[in-house]
């Protein structure tokens, strides 16, 4: 039977984006020597646009990144033009009503930190320091929300252990070395964003999997129990006292079903349904777990990303009703979410799979650079002026 299911009052609705995906003209950073973006959405230029979009869908909240290689261009240099390009998009969002979520660093590193050993270099929370320092000096009083890290340990493992990402490095020791360094760049951090805004609160993105042993075999359950802890929880555990929220980034599940041979085996997943454009399952009911493993930290949860390589918008608005019908019964069932930030807004440079991966409520035609939202846009936005969704 259908059911209209109300959220909570003041429950923020948005999207998100990452400055490297989006803005285009961003040539000063590791990524930008790997794969280019080149002009990728143009949002540098456009976000007054942009931000009008959101408006006409109703969104009254918007994820973006601040690049830290077009603040800082060189070590210790600071660039007033860029400093002025952000206040003016925090402005704009300000002006229209949005509530910003500003994420500090989103996997893009300025050459000069990379030439220096990046997040290896021991002191490279110092220097991370030192940015956001001069961002809060300059932007602090804009947004309340802060993001310092996004998805720590998607970063460390595809750029450290699979060394697919910048820098290609893969080794375990350095992986751990570098998860180590990104701790404490978020505890240092956390703490410049409160001296400069009291009110302020302030997490990482955490891309968290449902570990899923539904099979109930106790070995299954046993493996489940142990990926969680560390890919789920670790992080988090080692940063619970400095954090004000939780920012879920949730995708997928990963099954576990237990074969003889070496580790990588026991996750291998035989997919079920179909697929999105990743070759990813859509498992919706895996949300609500992973927020309810998520209870106990007994923090303000905030969806910063969910959403689906879909370039013919086939599944994109199915996705979403059923991720927010799951999500809506954990918010029933005690779990504190207060926000949910559909990936992406726009279509946008999808890392090492480059424009070809369409995440976007809106469509990027990247000849003309025209914006045209899909119709599950007009669904979600439909969704986000009720506060409410209709499940069954
Ligand atoms: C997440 C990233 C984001 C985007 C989505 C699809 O892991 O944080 O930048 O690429 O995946």
């Amino acid at each position: 039977m259908e059911k209209i299911l109300r959220f909570p009052k003041d429950f923020l609705w948005g999207s998100s984006t990452s400055a490297y995906q989006v803005e285009g003209g961003i040539n000063n950073c590791d990524w930008s020597k790997f794969k280019d973006a080149g002009a990728a959405c143009d949002h540098y230029n456009r976000y007054e646009e942009d931000f009008d979009l959101l408006k006409k869908l109703n969104q009254n909240s918007f994820r973006l990144s601040i690049e830290w290689s077009r603040v800082e261009p060189k070590e210790g240099e600071f660039d007033e033009k860029e400093i002025e390009h952000y206040k003016k998009v925090l402005l704009a969002l300000k002006e229209r009503g949005i509530v910003p979520f500003v994420t500090l660093y989103h996997w893009t590193v300025p050459l000069w930190f990379k030439e220096k050993g990046g997040w290896l270099n021991s002191i490279s929370p110092c220097y991370f320091e030192r940015y956001v320092q001069k961002v809060m000096e300059n932007l602090g009083g804009l947004a309340n929300f802060w993001i310092t890290i996004n998805e720590p340990f998607i970063y460390s493992s595809h750029s450290y252990f699979k060394g697919e990402w910048p820098p290609h490095e893969k080794s375990f020791l350095k992986t751990k070395k570098v998860i180590k360094k990104l701790t404490e760049a978020h505890k240092r951090t956390y703490r410049v964003i409160h001296q400069f805004n009291k009110e302020a609160k302030v997490s990482i993105a955490k891309s968290n999997m449902f570990f899923d042993a539904t099979d109930n075999k106790l070995i299954n359950r046993f493996l489940a129990r142990i990926a969680n802890y560390f890919w789920n929880e670790y992080f988090l555990n080692s940063i619970r006292k400095e954090l004000d929220f939780i920012g879920l980034n949730y995708y997928f599940h990963v099954k576990i079903r237990f074969k003889r041979g070496k580790p990588g085996k026991w996750f291998n997943q035989e997919k079920e349904g179909e697929l999105t454009d990743m070759g990813w399952e859509i498992y919706p009911e895996g949300i609500y777990h992973t927020l309810k493993g998520l209870k106990k930290y007994n923090l303000p949860i905030y969806i910063t990303e969910n959403g689906v390589a879909d370039a013919r918008d086939r599944f994109r608005r199915g996705f979403i009703r059923d991720h927010l019908c799951w999500l809506h019964k954990a918010i029933d069932e005690g779990v504190d979410v207060r926000g949910y930030f559909h990936w992406s807004l726009i279509d946008n440079f999808e890392w090492d799979k480059g424009f070809e991966k369409r995440f976007g409520l809106v469509e990027i035609d990247y000849n003309a650079l025209e914006r045209k939202p899909r119709p599950s846009a007009y669904y979600y936005a439909q969704i986000c002026k009720d506060n409410s969704l209709i499940c069954g």
